[in-house]
């Protein structure tokens, strides 16, 4: 069975395509993501050349309206998208001429899909960084205002996931608002390097029209035009780029997810998840989890797998395009879907959550959190060398681990059994609140550099 041959490309072919061939081809299943780009790429095109004499002014107007027309149908849900013509611009061109007739087929003039697809992609992953930058400022809003309601509450911090020194709530909030403020630079920076035009660029060498590609990029919100017509339509770097700052931002996310799955076991109790946020077992029934936590968690397997696919699907292309790139945009849709949503719903539970106080300081009080505390008191206060302290500490917490109580529960007595010269005052350094009272170094977690760092957030996100 065979079919007439398509009126895009057909000239030379007596045939329309297998249908197998249609299925492999086509791309409008997911490429109609880009029909507000497409359509806005097509008026840019279209105004810059009647602007040049390229096109009458009036088959422009008929254009521009034809586009607009268009333009609502898809938005209304009216518009039916065919898998004969392909993709979205085939789509948008086959009814542009349905609508206005014979100058819908000058649209394409000095343009080829090879520029027309890259204009657009482009200008839908910038709009993403633009989406994950207002995403991640929610986010660190969120994470601000839980470390501003517990800048001086103790907790324990761990390395090896072993206690290993008390810290501060606000002061463990504050270590993701960092990382997402580096998520949001890296973001910031994709977009800038990518937000070039690749309009003009034509198939692949550029065109013999007297086309100005600078009027085209300054009207969709490009720099400048890209300066290497070959590089213009073969280059994903900026989808590779995005998917390359997404996959370190779901690692974020997985992380923090992860420390809120423990944070929120029986065991833990750290913190509260909002019912908003938690669901129960069907079948025993004092569960409450944290599933929002852990899709957050495995979101990350399909933004890390559209990265490596996205990379095998470029890494052996010879210059300039091929039809294998046509598989970047499923790649890219679906991490920059799982991304937002991953984002989202990490920043309602953290609004949501409550820290569990007493809990948090009551674990940060035991497992010897403060033997470093101990080991520099006597460096400071009996001139120890650092490794002698260090040893003597060791030979106390034995101590306390044989008695089966904290380092504060101690008595001088046996304290002086260890090392003759440990006075009373020691005392006052075994408690957690001084511990982090102590810790005022720059970037420390005393609560008044915390809370520095608070109101310097505060600021920079207004
Ligand atoms: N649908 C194609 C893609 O996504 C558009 C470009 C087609 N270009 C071509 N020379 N067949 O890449």
């Amino acid at each position: 069975m065979t079919k007439t041959s398509n009126q895009m490309w057909g000239g030379r072919f007596a045939s329309g395509p297998d249908a197998i061939m249609e299925a492999i081809n086509a791309s409008i299943g997911f490429d109609k993501r880009l029909a507000a780009q497409d359509i806005a790429g097509s008026r840019a095109h279209a105004a810059m050349l009647a602007a040049q004499g390229i096109v009458t002014d009036k088959d422009a107007e008929a254009i521009r309206e034809g586009l607009l027309t268009i333009l609502s149908e898809i938005e209304g849900g009216k518009f039916e998208f065919s898998t004969a013509l392909e993709d979205i611009h085939m789509n948008v061109e086959a009814r542009l001429r349905d609508l206005i007739g014979a100058p819908a087929g000058r649209l394409h003039t000095a343009r080829s899909r090879n520029d027309q697809v890259a204009v657009d992609f482009r200008l839908w992953v910038r709009d993403q960084c633009d989406a994950a930058d207002q995403a991640l400022v929610a986010l660190m809003q969120a994470l601000l205002g839980q470390a501003e309601a517990g800048a001086d509450w103790v907790m324990p911090g761990f390395t090896h996931l072993q206690t290993a020194q008390p810290v501060t709530w606000g002061h463990h909030m504050l270590a993701y608002v960092e990382m997402f403020a580096r998520d949001r630079s890296r973001f910031a920076d994709a977009r800038r390097r990518m937000n070039e035009s690749p309009l003009g660029a034509a198939a692949l060498a550029g065109t013999s029209f007297p086309i100005d590609r600078h009027a085209t990029a300054k009207v969709l919100g490009f720099d400048r035009p890209t300066a290497n017509s070959l590089d213009s339509v073969s280059d994903r770097d900026f989808a590779l780029e995005f998917l390359a700052a997404s996959s370190i931002c779901a690692m974020h996310l997985s992380r923090f997810a992860e420390e809120l799955v423990i944070w929120s076991s029986a065991q833990f109790r750290f913190v509260a998840m909002s019912d908003r946020w938690s669901t129960g077992s069907s079948i025993m029934p004092q569960k409450r989890n944290p599933d929002a936590a852990e899709l957050i968690r495995a979101k990350i397997g399909r933004i890390f797998g559209a990265n490596v696919a996205l990379m095998t699907v470029m890494k052996g292309l010879p210059l300039t395009y091929s039809k294998d790139m046509q598989e970047d945009k499923e790649q890219v849709f679906d991490a920059a879907d799982s991304l937002m949503l991953a984002l989202a719903a990490m920043t309602g539970m953290v609004g949501d959550m409550t820290a569990n106080r007493p809990n948090l300081k009551a674990a940060a009080s035991s497992g010897f959190s403060t033997a470093t505390d101990l080991a520099d008191w006597l460096v400071r206060e009996l001139n120890l060398p650092f490794r002698d302290a260090h040893h003597v500490t060791g030979s106390l917490v034995a101590v306390a681990e044989g008695k089966g109580c904290d380092l504060p529960d101690l008595t001088l007595e046996d304290m002086q059994a260890v090392h003759a010269g440990i006075r009373a005052d020691v005392f006052d350094v075994l408690g957690v609140e001084n511990s982090v009272a102590s810790r005022m170094s720059y970037g420390g977690t005393a609560p008044v550099r915390v809370r520095e760092q608070i109101a310097r957030w505060k600021e920079a996100l207004k």
